[in-house]
């Protein structure tokens, strides 16, 4: 069988920087070596590619310390021209110029802005170069969280209301306030992993809420609380066309984080802390729900995935309310760290995380 030379970006410019360092060194770790070759690219913080590291330990979180890319590393370019189209050579040092690999498949591992909002992908769909994941329009619609409920509420899929605060809007008029209530989400309407987001239950709060949202996007949404269980669907595509949903989970999120004293119950939500830090997280694969909804919520999964026209893979996250479904947001590229949701909930449907990898890639291969 000939073999397939992978590349695995991760790092970047995001807020999200560690968590994709984190994601890659599982991804590193898991691909099947007797197929793939596996070359890894870190993008530092400041956008400088490196020649990674296949040192997955150093991709790993130590006492509570989220790993970075490391800028010391030699540095690399992709080639994204017709004629050395996937070369990834040496750009510096005694080096400079020399092929260092010629790479079949990008797998971009990583999170955020200029990673997972269609930036990497029109990269690298302007070089030809085959990637795994979402293209550019999907990815795009996933990172922003309005547009990602402006194209799922169009294909009739259940969501939850919004104000998108525009640059030079400071605050909600007094109508929209009335009409979302109390206790509030105020995001930055493209972030991950939590960072920049507020949950507000006292007025007076909102405007720092607004301001602590802004420092990571000029644009911010505030939402209204959805009362709900946390439940996620992982959705695959395979190389054939086929797209599946897995089993889906529900996280519980215990009733308070670290940083926060003295904020009694119902002011706890999945933060960074949560999310990465406390290993205080427990989930129920599957999902402790009735037979009917669990089949619900795949198909609904399906539809999202199908609705901001992805392929490869997402990660479709619900509130599961007294009133059905919600969904909150689509993951185009979902945590893939060891104790990330979307590979252990394909893992509970019966593709295990080699599997799932080389599903990945070969519906990359199988797309271009
Ligand atoms: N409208 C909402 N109602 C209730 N909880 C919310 C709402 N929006 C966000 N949350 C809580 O905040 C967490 C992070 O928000 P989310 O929109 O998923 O941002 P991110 O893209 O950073 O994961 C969610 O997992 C949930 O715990
Ligand atoms: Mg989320």
């Amino acid at each position: 069988m000939n073999r397939t030379t992978v590349a695995v970006l991760y790092g970047g410019r995001s807020t999200e920087h560690s968590v994709s360092c984190v994601s890659a060194g599982a991804v590193i770790s898991h691909l099947d070596r007797s197929r793939y070759d596996v070359i890894p690219v870190g993008i530092t913080s400041t956008g400088t590619w490196t020649l990674g590291t296949d040192d997955v330990s150093t991709l790993q979180i130590v006492d509570r310390e989220m790993p970075v890319v490391d800028a010391g590393r030699p540095q690399v370019a992709l080639g994204l021209s017709t004629e050395d189209r996937g070369v990834l050579r040496y750009v510096d040092g005694d080096r400079a110029g020399e092929e260092i690999a010629r790479i079949d498949v990008v797998f971009p591992v990583m999170h955020g802005t200029f990673a997972e909002d269609g930036t990497i992908q029109g990269l690298l769909e302007l070089s030809g170069l085959p990637y795994v994941g979402p293209g550019v329009f999907a990815s795009a619609a996933g990172m922003d969280k309005e547009f990602t409920k402006v194209v799922l509420g169009a294909a009739g899929l259940p969501i939850g209301q919004q104000v998108v605060l525009r640059p030079g809007t400071e605050k909600l008029t007094k109508a929209e306030q009335d009409d979302l209530g109390m206790p509030l989400f105020v995001k930055p309407a493209r972030g991950g992993s939590s960072i920049g987001i507020s949950k507000v239950s006292r007025p007076e709060d909102l405007d720092a809420a607004i301001a602590e949202a802004r420092r990571f996007d000029p644009k911010v949404i505030v939402e209204a609380a959805i009362i709900g269980r946390e439940v996620e669907c992982g959705v695959l595509e395979y190389s054939d066309g086929r797209v599946e949903a897995s089993l889906p989970a529900e996280l519980h999120i215990p009733g308070e984080t670290t940083d926060r004293e003295g904020e009694s119950e119902g002011d706890s939500f999945y933060d960074f802390n949560t999310k990465y830090l406390d290993d205080v997280t427990t989930f129920d694969l599957p999902a402790k729900l009735p037979e009917n909804e669990i089949e619900q919520l795949r198909e609904l999964a399906v539809r999202a995935f199908r609705a901001i026209d992805a392929t490869g893979l997402t990660r479709v996250d619900f509130f599961v309310t007294a009133d059905g479904p919600v969904i909150n947001e689509v993951n185009t590229m979902p945590g893939f760290t060891p104790i990330s949701m979307y590979p252990q909930m394909w893992a509970a449907t019966g593709v295990d995380y080699p599997t799932l990898l080389s599903v990945l890639v070969q519906t990359a291969l199988a797309r271009a």
